[in-house]
């Protein structure tokens, strides 16, 4: 089992939680914006036919999807063009190639949980771009996985609606939320666990490829998340002002880029493929949050330590 894995996107929500779970492959070579800027394709290939992996995994992406519609070059040349270049260098040297995509191909019309063979149709630049990358791969690399999700949130790397909702609830008594899209909530952690299990299987069965969709289970709107989150953050101990969450329409908070109404995605394929079920949002929502408060709470501890240590000492010099 012993792979050779470059991870990039090491800074994101899903890229922090691989470069944990990985390890249970091999070696792996964490590279961020620094290592490799993925707006440059030459160094792409470069850089991958230097490191020589077996296995390549990407998390990285543009993923300011509002910011897209105003950055559209920006958003294509990292989640269009960099999978592909990706894409032909791994095909180069025989590496398997697990990318990350998004719900945001489908135009949320459906009514029950898409399928990875339903016709996709993006609404906005991010999806456009997203489903662009997902043909430059199959296209270019043999040996790929596409992993589709929905509605990360994490602890780690970058702000998502969680976190959002805990800044708000701490100085708000009142918010509005959208309760007419529906998604499944998902732990970045969660992600990266079904990624890791899906490739340590492929490893010995050549016919785990192609598009899997994964999410957490179960389904819930924007509004179901807000006082989901306020209820098991508060269990756990999070300083909340918040009294009140009322339900909005979309309609009632306009968007430059249009969400999918329904973003359900099933995941019958990989459930069969792993024969393991995803857990329960709610599950995942309460862990997650009881894990990062109790994180939280050992980081205030230190730095009081920290400040008295630091105080004592000057106190000594003076
Ligand atoms: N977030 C969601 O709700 C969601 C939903 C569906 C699918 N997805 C997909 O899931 C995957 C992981 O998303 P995430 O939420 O973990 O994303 P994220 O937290 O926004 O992280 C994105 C990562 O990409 C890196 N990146 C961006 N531009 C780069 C560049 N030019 N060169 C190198 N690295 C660059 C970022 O680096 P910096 O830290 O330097 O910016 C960061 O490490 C993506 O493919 C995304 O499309 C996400």
């Amino acid at each position: 089992m012993n792979q050779k894995i470059l991870l990039t996107g090491i800074t994101g929500q899903v890229g922090q939680e691989l470069q944990q779970t990985l390890t249970t492959l091999g070696e792996v070579i964490g590279v961020g914006r620094q290592e490799l800027d993925l707006s440059q394709p030459a160094e792409i290939r470069r850089r991958i036919a230097e490191i020589k992996p077996n296995i390549i995994v990407n998390a990285a992406a543009y993923t300011a999807v509002d910011k897209s519609e105003n950055e559209p070059e920006m958003a294509m040349a990292i989640n269009a063009q960099a999978p592909t270049a990706i894409a032909q260098a791994a095909e180069e040297i025989g590496a398997t190639l697990l990318h990350i995509s998004t719900d945001y191909v489908f135009n949320g019309q459906n009514h029950t949980p898409y399928l990875e063979t339903d016709p996709t149709a993006p609404l906005g630049v991010y999806g456009q771009s997203k489903l662009l990358g997902e043909a430059g791969v199959q296209d270019n690399c043999d040996r790929h996985i596409i992993l589709r999700t929905a509605w990360v949130y994490g602890s780690r790397g970058h702000g998502n609606f969680v976190k959002t909702m805990l800044k708000l609830g701490a100085a708000k008594e009142e918010l509005r939320v959208v309760a007419d899209q529906i998604g499944s909530p998902t732990w970045s952690y969660d992600i990266a666990v079904f990624i890791t299990q899906l490739l340590a299987k492929s490893l010995n069965d050549p016919r785990i490829k192609g598009i899997y969709h994964f999410t957490n289970s179960g389904v819930a709107s924007w509004y179901d998340l807000a006082v989901a989150t306020f209820a098991e953050a508060r269990q756990v101990g999070f300083p909340l002002k918040i009294k009140r969450v009322l339900p909005i329409a979309t309609d009632d908070f306009p968007t430059l880029t249009q969400r999918p109404a329904y973003s359900v995605l099933s995941k019958a394929k990989i459930v069969a493929t792993l024969e393991d079920y995803p857990p329960y949002w709610r599950e995942s929502l309460r862990t997650m949050l009881s894990e990062w408060h109790s994180i939280s709470i050992k980081d205030e501890k230190k730095l009081h330590k920290l400040i008295s240590n630091n105080q004592q000492q000057l106190s000594r010099k003076q």
